[in-house]
């Protein structure tokens, strides 16, 4: 039988929902099933041979529905392979320090399930996506997009092959 990725992702301006389907393309054109779902709509992980967990970071934390996700999936996450990436100002400059201050963002997710790998990826300052109340906020930044699609693509074609043991 074929074997199925879910690919979850949490985002608020949707940066992070564009970088995960990036990874999902980059999946399917690999011949891999790959279902592309928001956080939140996920009801439960059965059907699925691993799981890609991508989210966005505010104020200094992974988003609250994607630690939400961790939490309601505590227990199936146990039973597969998973992968993460953070989508987050921090990477958009990758020094020493901020790929360690990213890494750290993570770890409530890597303190749920060990990944087989941890994607860091630099984000975006959108003001037109920027609607919601805490978002306005950042509006006092420049635009800005620090996103790598070639890093974000060579990602996702590394990690399929360990996530489905394939490798
Ligand atoms: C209110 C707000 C708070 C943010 N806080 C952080 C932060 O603490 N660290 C960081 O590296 N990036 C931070 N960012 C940048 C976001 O991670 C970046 O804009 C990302 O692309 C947002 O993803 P999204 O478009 O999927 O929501 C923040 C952005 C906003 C709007």
């Amino acid at each position: 039988m074929t074997k199925k990725i879910l690919l979850a992702y949490g985002t608020v301006a949707g940066s992070t929902a564009e970088v995960a389907q990036a990874i999902a393309e980059e999946m399917t054109a690999a011949g891999v099933q790959v279902d592309v779902e928001p956080v939140e709509s996920v009801k439960d992980l059965a059907g699925y041979d691993a799981v890609v967990v991508g989210t966005a970071v505010r104020m200094f934390h992974v988003l609250g529905k994607t630690r939400r996700f961790m939490r309601e999936h505590r227990k199936e996450l146990q039973n597969v392979p998973v992968a993460y990436f953070l989508v987050c100002l921090m990477m958009g400059e990758e020094t020493p320090e901020n790929i360690q201050k990213a890494t750290d963002f993570a770890k409530p997710m890597i303190a749920t399930k060990v990944p087989i790998s941890l994607g860091l990826f630099g984000g975006c300052i959108d003001h037109e996506k920027l609607t919601d109340v805490i978002g306005q906020s950042m509006k006092v930044l420049p635009e800005q997009d620090h996103r790598d699609w070639d890093k974000i693509r060579a990602w996702a074609r590394e990690i399929y092959p360990q996530l489905l043991g394939t490798d």
